[in-house]
């Protein structure tokens, strides 16, 4: 094929434009990930899929962006997120009964969520209140220094959430 017409700033910027609209979408791509977890506390796969078809791009690309962030959840999550600090100090002082209580009480695993969407049960590393050891979070609020009696009320108030 003759080249010599051939007008190499024309081709590179039809390509700078393709790579700049896909990298357009892609920027847009986390807000809106952002907002609708923001609506529906996690990311549903029809969501997904419509957003897919909207910015034209792969369902895959956005399924590989969305799991590349921790923040982001492929299904519904409790009304309480409650995480157990496993760090070295919450571990020491009971940690893994307080785990096992809230496993059998909730019968859920870590990671899971409660079938009335009551509570998501997960673990974390220190929170930083190691003096309060042991220590879990509910959404953003520390609850430390869990003796028995407390974990009784900690239970019965996620369970009131419940109901
Ligand atoms: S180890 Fe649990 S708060 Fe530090």
């Amino acid at each position: 094929m003759d080249i010599e017409g051939l007008d190499i700033d024309k081709e590179i910027g039809k390509v700078g434009k393709v790579i700049c609209e896909h990298d357009k979408k892609k920027g847009l791509l986390i807000p809106i990930l952002h907002r609708i977890q923001e609506d529906y506390g996690y990311l549903p796969g029809e969501a997904l899929e419509r957003l897919s078809k909207k910015l034209d791009l792969p369902l895959a690309e956005i399924y590989a962006v969305a799991s590349f962030y921790h923040q982001f959840h492929f299904s519904p999550r409790g009304k309480k997120i409650v995480r157990v600090c496993m760090g070295t100090a919450c571990h020491v002082r009971g940690a893994g009964k307080v785990l096992e209580k809230l496993q059998e009480r909730f019968k859920i695993e870590v990671g899971e969520t409660t079938e009335d969407l009551t509570m998501t049960l997960e673990t974390v590393g220190c929170v930083g209140c190691c003096g309060l050891a042991p220590v879990v979070t509910v959404n953003d609020d520390v609850v430390g220094e869990l003796t028995q009696k407390k974990m009784e009320g900690l239970i019965k108030m996620i369970e009131e959430e419940g109901e």
